[in-house]
């Protein structure tokens, strides 16, 4: 099968898409990246190329040794992806000791990976072990109104998690595990993947301060849906503090207990805290 024929290849263009009309990639702000089934790999080898040159990663996985990924090239802009995958993202195989990668398919007009390859691979690594190999997607985005919010709120996971979930009933229904949040430090690098990929452990949402979020899920529906509806809490919240700084009336602790009966997830008591 052709690369471009793939029903994942699709799927992945489709979320860049997305997520470009929700505003969220200026220029070549944010990345994704997707961990390929075998068969998947299988359906689409004919394309494969085997003469890459190996690169560096920029620091170690040794758990995703020998996995293929597809990921969107650096500096590409998600408003191309749809008009000329070929050109904007790459199918990437990690080699035998998870330190370097090389190109198989795409970025034909030449580049590389993403430049956050660092942390969608130590990320994926953590949420590959921690859900049994069912979390595939990686999604950085530039999400406003959770970037505006890292300017006012203190940066701690308890402060951003319990915010988020009190402007929307169904929040802790969908990130119940809560939020994380690195405070700002240069992206692109190994010291910012191992901070990301530590908040992994714990939560498939991170916030970065002053630049975006990153998100984990099983497939590109549940980690587009976790990403539009933290942010779309983000910026309900972003609005109630534009009309007034204080709550007349909120989702109060008990009812949040009450909606994990009902819901039947779990919500730590951490972010339960009386204010
Ligand atoms: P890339 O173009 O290298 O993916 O970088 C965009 C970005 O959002 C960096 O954080
Ligand atoms: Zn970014």
């Amino acid at each position: 099968m052709k690369v471009l024929e793939a029903k994942f290849v699709q799927g992945f263009i489709r979320m860049c898409n997305d997520g470009w009309e929700q505003g969220w990639h200026e220029r070549n702000g944010g990345n994704l990246t997707y961990r390929m089934k075998k068969e998947e790999v299988e359906s689409i080898k004919e394309e494969l190329r085997t003469d890459g040159v190996w690169k560096e990663i920029g620091t170690s996985v040794p758990k995703l040794a020998g996995e293929f990924f597809l990921v969107t090239g650096s500096g590409k802009y998600f408003r191309n992806v749809i008009l000329a995958p070929e050109d904007s993202i790459a199918v990437v195989e990690i080699d035998g000791k998870g330190e370097c990668y090389r190109i198989c398919w795409g970025l034909v007009n030449g580049g590389r990976p993403t430049s956050e390859l660092p942390s969608h691979l130590m990320n994926h690594e953590v949420k590959m072990q921690a859900t049994g190999g069912k979390h595939r997607v990686i999604y950085h985005a530039h999400t406003t109104n959770v970037i505006a919010l890292t300017f006012v709120l203190p940066l701690e996971d308890e402060v951003f998690t319990r915010e988020l979930w009190e402007m929307a009933t169904e929040c802790p229904v969908v990130f119940p595990d809560g939020i994380g949040v690195v405070g700002w430090m240069v992206p692109g690098g190994r010291d910012i993947a191992v901070a990301t990929s530590e908040l992994m452990k714990k939560y498939d949402v991170a916030i970065w301060a002053h630049h975006g979020m990153f998100a984990s899920g099983e497939d590109f529906d549940l980690t587009f849906g976790l990403m539009h509806t933290v942010e779309k809490s983000a910026e309900i919240l972003v609005k109630m503090l534009s009309m007034r700084p204080d709550k007349l009336q909120t989702i109060t602790p008990q009812n949040f207990r009450d909606l994990a009966v009902d819901f039947q997830v779990t919500l730590p008591e951490r972010f339960l805290y009386e204010k």
